[in-house]
């Protein structure tokens, strides 16, 4: 699939459009100018899902789609979607530092805030320093940082500062987890022969594909 990042950083501004707070429809714009050669040249992981230049960015233009999508699946739900889309847009702006930009031998930065404190603490602080610039409630400020500290909803190596306590990160976090798992999944499945195992990025254990002799009619409804 070719991948135009252009279109896609477009496609992200797009989103934050809809923001209705017009401090969190603005600090969109202004991170997303500030971090865009960050966005569009880094991979959002080495080696997971989205290994690849602007990874990141097209990572993060899935997961807003996914998140929007839910929320358009439970129309009745009363969430936040301006947290919801502003916490989608910028849940892996930390992995801006965490990274170097794309080349084959792409590695962690050593001595990086992101690569010794984690993208959760490196995003919550780039947040919590453009924020600080408006006159934001103090409570609020803090639902706006908990997006992004809390997205990973558990704590290990590469995970949150504090689990989610707003259903809106809940639901960033099931975006984010979809995306991550579907996307190394595509080129992984299309290789396997019939009953065969695939492997893909850091899935627990390796999956069979299908037997089914109608496979193939099946794969569009
Ligand atoms: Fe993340
Ligand atoms: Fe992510």
């Amino acid at each position: 699939m070719k991948i135009n990042l252009n279109d896609i950083y477009n496609q992200c501004i797009k989103y934050s459009e809809s923001i209705k707070n017009p401090i969190l429809k603005e600090l969109i714009k202004v991170i997303y100018k500030d971090y865009k050669e960050k966005l569009i040249n880094k991979p959002a992981t080495t080696e997971s899902h989205h290994c690849f230049k602007g990874g990141l960015l097209y990572h993060i233009y899935s997961v807003t789609r996914n998140a929007v999508t839910i929320c358009n699946l439970y129309p009745d739900l009363e969430v936040d979607m301006d947290l919801v889309i502003f916490g989608s847009l910028l849940h892996d702006i930390g992995k801006c530092n965490d990274f170097k930009d794309f080349t084959n031998d792409d590695d962690l930065v050593n001595g990086n805030s992101s690569a010794l404190l984690g993208h959760s603490y490196e995003g919550a602080h780039i947040v919590e320093n453009y924020l600080s610039k408006y006159d934001i409630d103090e409570q609020f400020k803090n639902q706006i940082v908990h997006m992004i500290g809390s997205h990973m909803n558990e704590y290990s190596e590469w995970g949150a500062l504090v689990l989610p306590k707003m259903l809106e990160v809940v639901i960033i976090n099931f975006a984010d987890n979809i995306d991550a798992h579907m996307e190394p999944a595509h080129k992984d499945i299309s290789t396997a022969k019939s009953g065969e195992l695939y492997k893909i990025g850091n899935a627990p254990r390796p999956y069979y594909k299908s037997l089914n002799p109608y496979y193939n009619l099946s794969k569009s409804l």
